[in-house]
């Protein structure tokens, strides 16, 4: 006789919770958690449950659990976007094999050769800027972020070139966060000819064709350049073979995809976070100012106080709420064994806001990172065992180099009321609004 495991508790009916999860992740798992505790079964899709946890050692249990324990991850829709050859599109041993060659290009010496680039293109954005503008900051980080990735990632030099690229990416940012296909593929409408679906596909195929095309003249010119499209062409497996160019399209667009929304929202909540609390802004301010100059990358990425602010803006809305993974094999849980074929999700959205952790949970405070470690399964904005996020360090590192640009050049004043409202932005949460005026120094 077939008999239902014993799940960790949750809300019934379940229906309706992919769309409170849609609406709001946030919201949802903090209900769920204040009535069932830090482990519980919900639905965020509608394919399968998801046991979530937000206790400390069920993350650990997730994040330490062995490789071959989990399926990839991502469901159709999302694949669409990122491609099956990409690193996101992977699991067990290609995953490995592709995750070592492409981590050592986000990290050490290849992301210190990067600093300049991040640094300018900050500088440059900032010159674009009128006195006494008053800007969106999701817009305004959006195309810093966006022209970060196209310029150290996809190695996009000429100013011509950036704007076709700039135009490929934004209109496959509009068919991917569009209503109709957010809903299609939260309820899993895979059919390639559904038009939200065939929209996106043609949006990415206009911008596949323009990294082919930076691919040959690489494959023509040489690789010799500091961006990770070319560290990538040299990369080579143990065997000694390289990427195709499929998987590098693939990868390179996953890398976008992920990487300049999350770090673009960082951004923005530091501008919604500051202008909230001006005696946080005044400290970090002067941290900054004390370095005299904003271009030695080594001294920004050394800075405690800016170091523990971007912490705190990750901390309280982290962009990926749910961490999650499909089992492929049963997974044991806070005491409960998970079946295969069950998603299991380590929230960041709840273990954030644990007051045993994070003392007075609600409030916009660096301090707590200067006055206390955390572990890698109490503090999770970029996940974690051997999926964690691979431009973990390119993130921190970039949003830091540009907060310290804009600071030391400019001054800030949030335009909005102190009750801050957080709504669905795209695939991502943010601020409703963050309009800054912007002051030359
Ligand atoms: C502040 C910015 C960022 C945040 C908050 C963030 C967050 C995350 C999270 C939570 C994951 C899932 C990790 C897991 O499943 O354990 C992830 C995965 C990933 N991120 Fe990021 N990310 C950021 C920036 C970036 C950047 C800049 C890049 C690349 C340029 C990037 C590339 C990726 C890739 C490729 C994956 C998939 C890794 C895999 O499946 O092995 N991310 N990110």
């Amino acid at each position: 006789m077939h008999t239902m495991p014993h799940l960790p508790p949750g809300p019934t009916p379940r229906f309706w919770q992919p769309l409170a999860y849609a609406h709001s992740p946030y919201r949802f798992f903090r209900s769920v958690h204040a009535r069932y505790g830090d482990t519980f079964t919900v639905r965020t899709n509608a394919l399968t449950l998801t046991v979530v946890t937000a206790h400390p050692e069920g993350v650990g249990q997730i994040f330490t659990a062995p490789a071959d324990t989990f399926h990839m991850t991502l469901p159709k829709s999302l694949l669409r976007i990122l491609g099956r050859q990409g690193l996101s599109g992977m699991h067990g041993e290609a995953h490995r094999r592709t995750r070592k060659l492409i981590s050592p290009c986000f990290h050490g010496e290849s992301l210190r050769r990067l600093g300049g680039m991040i640094h300018a293109t900050a500088a440059e954005a900032l010159e674009g800027w009128r006195d006494g503008e008053v800007w969106q900051a999701q817009d305004a980080m959006r195309d810093i972020a966006l022209d970060v990735i196209l310029k150290t990632v996809f190695g996009v030099e000429q100013r011509e070139r950036l704007h076709l690229f700039r135009a490929a990416v934004l209109d496959l940012a509009a068919t991917f966060s569009n209503p109709a296909f957010i809903l299609s593929a939260l309820l899993s409408v895979e059919h390639d000819g559904w038009p939200p679906n065939r929209r996106l596909d043609a949006a990415r195929q206009r911008l596949a064709a323009l990294l082919q095309e930076n691919i040959a003249e690489r494959h023509a010119t040489g690789t010799a350049r500091a961006d990770i499209l070319s560290r990538l062409m040299e990369a080579r497996f143990d065997d000694g073979s390289r990427f195709s160019d499929t998987a590098l399209v693939d990868n390179l667009i996953a890398n976008l995809m992920a990487g300049h929304e999350t770090s673009a929202m960082t951004l923005t909540w530091s501008f919604a976070w500051l202008g909230r609390h001006p005696e946080v802004a005044q400290r970090l301010q002067d941290e900054i100012d004390s370095l005299g100059s904003d271009d030695d990358i080594a001294a920004i990425q050394a800075l405690p106080y800016l170091d523990a602010v971007v912490k705190e803006c990750l901390r309280l809305y982290p962009a990926v709420p749910d961490v999650l993974r499909m089992l492929a094999k049963p997974l044991q849980l806070r005491g409960y064994e998970i079946p295969a074929g069950l998603n299991v999700a380590a929230c960041s959205a709840v273990l954030h806001m644990n007051p045993d952790l994070y003392p007075d949970p609600e409030r916009f405070y660096p301090e707590r990172f200067l006055e206390k470690t955390y572990s890698g399964n109490e503090f999770i904005p970029f996940g974690g065992g051997n999926r964690v996020c691979i431009g973990n360090h390119f993130g921190v590192f970039e949003v830091k180099i540009v907060l310290a640009v804009l600071l030391f050049r400019g001054r800030y004043t949030l335009q909005e009321p102190a009750p801050l409202r957080v709504a669905r932005r795209g695939f991502l949460m943010g601020p409703t609004s963050a309009r800054v005026r912007f002051q030359r120094k």
